[in-house]
């Protein structure tokens, strides 16, 4: 699928973004920009920000930013197509798309629509099963009646019954002309691979139909009658052009409403789980039901509220659901609380023995945030082995540092550090720890360290490992960079330019090594587009514990390490007058620049030694050839520049 560039362009022209965003947020302007609460995350104070001049946004809380597209695309939930369309249509504009492509989606739209045409038919025919054949009636309905389901929730759900035959819908498929092809694409017939026969998917079952946002049925789900063990309790359709697994949830359609007004949201496991709390009165629930919960399925419900609460059984494979859905949630960034219902009921079972009333009551007095529902799972291991709780110390802080949100994850650290009985430092240092881990290697640690042994020691602040770790010049190099561009970024050179463009017009072709550092760039290069005045002390009150202290850390007075590297002596260095800083930049820069080069140039002589290829053998030394003339140059260049101190 492919628009065309013009038309993206047109797009992104036409795409007014502080109307666009005042759509979701109240925008208040503040010189050339515009600025409110963040849409995606929850603040008191304003730090989402809107350049309508450049057409970009940016949240200075979360880090969420981009233009138009980009907007549309996380606020609603959207691929990056569907928000091009989104967006054309809102401002009239015709999208060109390449001839081939168009066809292929124009295919594809068709097949959808005629997919759903057998789907809805399936649909009805399944209900009418229930209510109007005699089979219907005495197994299907009567099991129904039987687990105390009322006829308008029975209605409301769309609930039917596929007939105990091995071709009772295709038969009346065949009667209305559906194409069995179409069938067998949307999943209601399968075909015997040797015989070539086809036959109903569903048969002598009950049928829950699956409905997407918009009330379509997109699929089902078909619960055996009785209790034959040789077969699957729940058969579910297969996925198809209209059904993702991922991205769909069970009762969303019927609970929409009810979540809006809670602004909260039940995720329960089953079909039943979610049919008996509607009968019960508490119609705000839905269910990832036969898949695990995903992130597709969160984002699905983060459009209509951020606060999830799970409702999972309270068996072994429930908890572990459950801690899995936290997980899960907080990474997404939505609110997340738990509630397990007692001695092994669901909430069906739990509404018949007590009452709807009950379990109304029940979850209200029961749900707790995900630090006390952990804690509260550790207090009940860590009586019978107390090396549990360090453990679930662990497992509480790997929790919290999937939290985006710094203040959000204070408040955790300062309830575990209560629940657990921990010093609130030792928490928040083990804590830093972690996402430290995590900004460093973009993938998930497979091997925690020991929990057992160090849970209880205060490691080595972030910083000084940060130390440890790179005592390289090239992270010398980069944070000295770094430094000058805090300290001085806000003075101008001759005719009002800014150092802060000079350092960003210099760093144009070079990539930071160090994460932490390229972030402050970034962050610095960012806020100066949005017209801020960019003091120093911004960065020594950084909003991230982690950056402000290696900022405050970075640029203290005593930054002696450096001077080997500009041979410059302290006090020389204290004085530069802004001429001298935008020298000293610049030195620092070419010094960047070379290293860098150098450390290339050790790559490839490494390659060198380790392969036999002679073609590469050459290319390789070629390469090395040009990145030491390119050394040559720059040395000349430096020796210069440090002359004219
Ligand atoms: P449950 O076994 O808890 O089913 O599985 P339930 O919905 O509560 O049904 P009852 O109360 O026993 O009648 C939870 C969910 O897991 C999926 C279904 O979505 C089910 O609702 N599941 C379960 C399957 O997809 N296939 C199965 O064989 C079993
Ligand atoms: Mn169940």
């Amino acid at each position: 699928m492919s628009i065309s560039r013009a038309s993206i362009e047109q797009i992104t022209l036409a795409a007014d973004l502080v109307g666009l965003i005042g759509e979701y947020t109240n925008l208040k302007k503040k010189g050339a920009n515009w600025e409110s609460c963040c849409p995606f995350h929850e603040e008191k104070s304003p730090s989402f920000k809107v350049n309508p001049a450049k057409g970009i946004y940016k949240c200075f809380g979360c880090g969420k930013g981009g233009d138009a597209i980009s907007f549309v695309m996380d606020i609603e939930s959207m691929g990056y197509v569907e928000a091009l369309r989104f967006l054309a249509k809102k401002y009239n504009i015709t999208l060109e798309e390449s001839a081939t492509d168009l066809k292929e989606e124009q295919n594809k739209q068709s097949e959808k629509e005629a997919l759903q045409i057998v789907m809805n038919f399936a649909q009805e025919f399944f209900k009418n099963n229930l209510t109007e054949t005699e089979e219907g009636k005495s197994i299907g309905l009567s099991y129904f009646k039987e687990r105390g389901l009322r006829s308008d929730i029975i209605e409301s759900f769309g609930l039917g019954y596929a007939l105990n035959e091995w071709d009772g819908l295709m038969k009346e498929a065949e009667k209305r002309k559906h194409n069995p092809d179409l069938l067998e694409k949307a999943g209601l017939i399968l075909k015997n691979e040797e015989t070539h026969k086809t036959y109903d998917r569903f048969r002598g079952r009950v049928t829950f139909p699956i409905l997407n946002v918009s009330g379509k049925v997109i699929a089902f789900g078909a619960r055996m009658l009785g209790n034959d063990k040789n077969q699957p309790k729940y058969i579910n359709s297969p996925e198809s052009l209209l059904y993702d697994k991922s991205s769909a949830l069970y009762g969303l359609y019927q609970a929409r409403q009810a979540i809006r007004v809670a602004d909260m949201c039940y995720l329960t496991e089953g079909y039943m789980d979610v049919i008996a709390m509607h009968q019960a009165g508490v119609g705000n629930t839905v269910a990832s039901s036969g898949t695990s919960l995903t992130e597709g399925q969160i984002k699905l419900v983060g459009r209509f509220t951020q606060n999830l609460t799970l409702l999972y059984d309270g068996d072994k494979a429930g908890i572990k659901a459950s801690l899995r859905g936290i997980d899960l949630i907080v990474a997404a960034g939505l609110n997340v609380r738990a509630v397990v219902l007692p001695d092994g009921h669901d909430p069906d079972s739990y509404a018949k023995a007590f009452g709807a009333s009950a379990l109304d009551e029940f979850l209200k007095s029961h749900t707790q945030d995900f630090i006390s529902f952990k804690a509260g799972l550790a207090a009940e291991e860590a009586a019978a082995d107390p090396f549990k709780k360090a453990e679930s110390i662990d497992s509480i802080l790997e929790t919290i540092s999937l939290v985006s949100d710094v203040i959000k994850r204070s408040v955790f650290i300062t309830e575990a550090s209560r629940l657990f009985k921990m010093s609130e430092e030792a928490m928040t240092e083990s804590l830093n720890t972690r996402i430290y881990e995590k900004l460093r290697k973009p993938k998930p640690r497979t091997e925690q360290f020991n929990s057992n042994v160090q849970a209880t020691e205060i490691p080595e602040t972030t910083l000084t490992r940060e130390f440890e770790e790179q005592k390289t010049i090239i992270y010398e190099l980069e944070k000295e960079i770094v430094r000058i561009l805090i300290l001085h970024g806000h003075k101008t050179i001759e005719d009002d330019y800014l150092i802060a463009n000079y350092v960003f017009e210099q760093l144009a072709e070079i990539q930071f090594k160090t994460d932490s550092l390229k972030k402050l760039v970034e962050e610095y290069s960012e806020r100066l587009d949005f017209g801020e005045e960019m003091k120093p002390e911004h960065f020594f009150h950084h909003s991230d514990e982690l950056l402000k202290r290696l900022v405050i850390d970075m640029c203290s007075p005593f930054q002696e390490k450096i001077m080997k590297y500009t041979e410059r002596s302290f006090e020389e260095y204290a004085d530069l007058d802004e001429q001298n800083v935008s020298k000293s930049l610049y030195s620092n820069i070419l010094q960047l620049k070379k290293q860098n080069l150098l450390k290339d140039i050790e790559a490839l002589k490494l390659k060198l030694d380790s392969e036999e290829n002679i073609d590469d053998e050459l290319l390789v030394l070629a390469e090395i050839h040009e990145k030491k003339k390119i050394e040559i140059e720059l040395s000349k260049e430096l020796g210069s520049v440090l002359n004219q101190f």
